[in-house]
């Protein structure tokens, strides 16, 4: 498979057209057949449900060429019923999870020449999607839906690859208890897109939401769930309905608690505690797991002893054994690496 001609290692996280995207239509009560398309445009008509409601839902996930050259995806299933979830919440017509998996495949091997090649720091992003398509004025679900995936290389999430992040605790809420915080609707992210720039504008990465309900736990950033180191070395991620299941978290849990004998816990964090922790870092599918430095809170810092320099050790090790893992150069769990 000859690989197209870019600065692989230069990538940032930023969209490139790539050949094909998976395209499969919900019309009468059911999805077509889909197929792989050339076209990345997509015409609506102007009251389309997705234009006037915001009834459309994502994911993510990531193709890898592992280091003995094979192309492979982290858990797709994973994510096939996460989007199941989701689309039922928002009262789309869930697209069924051995489809979803298939379409990965197919879209994947499709752009293969675009899969990053082993060691290159990048990799091929997924985005798989669906939206209410057809016309809709009084509030209610649609009737017809596309689910798309595309894809794009892609380098780190965050400028500057693995430097310790400096975030602010946001005035802003995230997600209403009871809300949409658990599912992967993109109307979450709107409504992320002014305390993003915000945070940008004052010179931080991202934003920590806490929780809206009384604003003392931790719950999670605009893309990414938290993870902390405490100081006798123990892993804890904070525990919500209200924040993303992030499929990264999970795993992590698992591999600090099997590859790493390091106790591994998911519980309520308030934010008085985070002053005490060792080491922080957000992780998800984009973010990988980016450690953080320092969180502002209006003016106080509280600043992580592993410090704005290196990834604190804990980190360190639960990143390249995550990576390890999708990059083929450690057993994966059974179940975890699907080979395309
Ligand atoms: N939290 C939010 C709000 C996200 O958008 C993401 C990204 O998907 C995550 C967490 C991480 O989830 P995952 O590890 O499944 O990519
Ligand atoms: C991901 O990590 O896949 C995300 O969806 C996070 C962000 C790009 C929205």
């Amino acid at each position: 498979m000859e690989k197209k001609d870019l600065d692989w290692s230069a990538l940032g996280f930023g969209y490139i057209q790539t050949d094909k995207r998976y395209v499969s239509n919900f019309k009468d009560g059911s999805w077509d057949e889909g197929a792989l398309i050339d076209d990345a445009n997509i015409v609506l008509n102007e009251c389309a449900c997705v234009l006037q409601y915001a009834q459309t839902c994502f994911e993510g996930l990531k193709a890898y060429t592992t280091e003995d050259g094979r192309t492979v995806c982290f858990r797709p299933d994973l994510n096939a019923e996460r989007m199941y979830n989701t689309a039922l919440r928002l009262e789309m017509p869930p697209f069924p999870k051995d489809r979803f998996m298939e379409a990965v495949k197919q879209v994947v091997k499709a752009n293969e020449a675009w899969v990053p090649p082993y060691g290159s720091g990048a990799t091929l992003y997924l985005r798989p999607y669906m939206f209410g398509s057809n016309a809709v004025i009084g509030v209610k679900p649609a009737d017809e839906y596309q689910f798309r995936i595309l894809t794009t290389p892609v380098g780190p999430y965050f400028k500057g690859g693995v430097k310790p992040l400096t975030l602010c605790v946001s005035d802003f809420d995230r997600a209403a208890p009871h809300g949409t915080g658990h599912i992967k609707a993109g109307l979450n992210y709107a409504m992320s897109l002014h305390p993003i720039v915000e945070a940008h504008k004052a010179g931080f990465a991202e934003n920590m939401y806490l929780d809206a309900a009384t604003r003392t736990k931790v719950e999670e950033t605009g893309g990414a769930n938290f993870i902390f180191v405490t100081k006798d070395n123990k892993v804890v991620t904070p525990k919500s309905g209200s924040i993303l299941p992030s499929i990264t978290r999970r795993s992590l849990m698992h591999v600090a608690k099997e590859y790493l004998g390091l106790e591994a816990e998911e519980r309520e964090i308030s934010f008085e505690e985070v002053k005490d922790f060792a080491e922080c870092g957000l992780c998800g599918t984009a973010a990988v797991i980016s450690p953080v430095g320092k969180i502002v809170n209006h003016g106080e810092e509280i600043c992580f002893p592993s410090g704005m320099e290196e990834m604190g050790p804990t980190t360190k090790k639960l990143y390249e054994t995550l990576t390890g893992i999708q990059m083929g150069r450690l057993d994966p769990p059974e179940g975890w690496i699907v080979e395309i």
